[in-house]
C-alpha cells in the first residue's frame, strides 16, 4: 500500500514509519516539525513538511503520491498543557483532522488509522478498561481525540471512510533506530533513566498515596514496536474490508505501578536512581489498565515486546547509546509545503 503517516517525524511516527517500510509498503512522512525531528523519518520515506491546515499541499500530496490509506498521528500530546491552553488542543487536534477528512473526501482516499488515547475513558469505574466503557475524558487532550472519533464515525456514514481508532495506553521504550525526544520530556520512563544517569535530575513520584497495591500510579506500558505493528494490522483489516467494531484499547492488559517502573530501570541499567517524593499530578487516574482482548481477536494483535524489562532495557540502550550517535537520518525527497502552524 501507499501511506501517508501524518506526525511520522516524531516518536511513535518514526517507529510506525519504519514498521511500514519493513512490511514492503511505500511511505509519505507529512509532518510541520513542531515537535518532530527531520533526522527521525526513514530515508526509504518522501518526507513533506507541511500543515494539515496547509489544504492544497495536503491534497497534492494525497493524489501525487497516489496514497491509499492515512495513519494519523499529528497532533498535540500533553494533558497538562492541554488543560492550560485548550484552544491550541482543538485547533491542532480537532481542526485539523477534520480538515484531513476533507481532504481524503475530496482526493477519494478511504482508509484511516487514527492515533487515539486512554485519556478518553476518563476515571474509569472499572479495570481492565473496555471498548464499550463509558467516555468522560478529564482533560482537553482526551476530550479532543474523543471528538475526532465522533467525527470518523459520521464521515464513515456520510462518505464511506473506513476507519481504525487506536486508544493509546502508555506508549514506551526503543527500537534499534528510534526513541523518545520530547522536548521538554514529561514521561516517566525516560525521565527515571535520565535520573539514573545524572543525580542532579532526581525522578519526582506524582503521588504517593493512591489506592494502589504501593500508594502509587498503575499504568499499562507497551512497546511502541508492539504499537507500531497495531497500525499495520489496522491498515490490513481496512484493506481487506470494513471493520464493524472500529475502537481498539491499546494496551497490554497489564499494569505497573510508578516505583516498580523504578525498580525495574535499577535492576536494568545496575545504579541508583534518585527519587523525590512529590504531590499528584492534577488530573493524573489512579490506575489505566486496558482490556486488550478486541485488538487481540478483531486483529489478531499480541503484544511481544511489552515486558517491563523488555520496554526499559530497550529505552536504556537508546538513551546510552542510540541517541548519542543520532538517527538513521532522513535523505530522501523532501518536500515543502505552504504555511506551517504548529499541529
Ligand atoms: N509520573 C511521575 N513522575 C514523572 C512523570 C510521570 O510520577 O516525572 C507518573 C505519572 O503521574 C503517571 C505515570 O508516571 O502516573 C506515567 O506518566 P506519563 O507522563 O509517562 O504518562 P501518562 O500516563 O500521564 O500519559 C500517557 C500518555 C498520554 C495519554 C495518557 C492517557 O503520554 O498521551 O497516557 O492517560 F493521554
Amino acid at each position: 500500500m501507499r501511506v501517508l503517516v501524518t506526525g511520522g517525524a516524531g516518536y511513535i511516527g518514526s517507529v510506525i514509519t519504519d514498521q511500514l517500510i519493513d512490511d514492503g509498503h511505500a511511505v509519505v512522512v507529512y509532518d510541520n516539525l513542531s515537535k518532530g525531528h527531520a533526522d527521525a523519518v526513514a530515508r526509504e520515506a518522501t518526507f513533506v513538511e507541511a500543515d494539515l491546515t496547509s489544504g492544497d499541499t495536503l491534497r497534492a500530496t494525497l493524489v501525487e503520491h497516489r496514497i491509499d490509506a492515512v495513519i494519523h498521528m499529528a497532533a498535540s500530546s500533553l494533558v497538562g498543557e492541554s488543560m492550560t491552553a485548550p484552544g491550541r488542543y482543538y485547533t491542532n487536534n480537532v481542526v485539523s483532522s477534520l480538515r484531513l477528512l476533507d481532504a481524503l473526501v475530496q482526493t477519494n482516499v478511504r482508509m484511516l488509522v487514527f492515533s487515539s488515547t486512554a485519556a478518553v475513558y476518563g476515571e474509569p469505574a472499572r479495570q481492565p478498561i473496555t471498548e464499550t466503557d463509558p467516555t468522560s475524558p478529564s482533560n482537553t487532550y482526551g476530550e479532543t481525540k474523543l471528538a475526532v472519533e465522533r467525527a470518523m464515525h459520521w464521515y464513515h456514514h456520510a462518505h464511506a471512510i473506513r476507519y481504525a481508532s487506536l486508544r493509546y495506553f502508555n506508549a514506551a521504550g526503543a527500537t534499534s533506530r528510534r526513541g523518545e525526544r520530547h522536548d521538554p520530556e514529561t514521561h516517566l520512563i525516560p525521565l527515571v533513566l535520565r535520573a539514573a544517569q545524572d543525580a542532579r535530575f532526581p525522578i519526582t513520584v506524582f503521588g504517593n498515596d493512591y489506592p494502589t497495591r504501593d500508594g502509587t500510579c498503575v499504568r499499562d506500558y507497551v512497546h511502541v514496536s508492539d504499537l507500531a505493528r497495531a497500525h499495520v494490522l489496522a491498515l490490513e483489516a481496512l484493506a481487506r474490508k470494513d471493520i464493524a467494531e472500529p475502537i481498539f484499547n491499546l494496551g497490554c492488559g497489564e499494569g505497573y505501578t510508578v516505583q516498580e517502573v523504578i525498580d525495574a530501570a535499577k535492576k536494568v541499567t545496575g545504579r541508583e536512581i534518585p527519587v523525590k517524593a512529590g504531590p499528584r499530578r492534577p488530573g493524573d487516574p489512579a490506575v489505566l489498565i486496558a482490556s486488550s482482548e478486541r485488538i487481540k481477536s478483531v486483529l489478531g494483535w499480541n503484544a511481544q515486546a511489552s515486558s517491563l524489562e523488555t520496554i526499559v532495557g530497550s529505552a536504556w540502550r537508546w538513551e546510552t547509546t542510540f541517541s548519542q550517535s543520532g538517527n538513521a537520518n532522513h535523505k530522501g525527497t523532501r518536500v515543502h509545503g505552504a504555511g506551517a502552524d504548529a499541529v
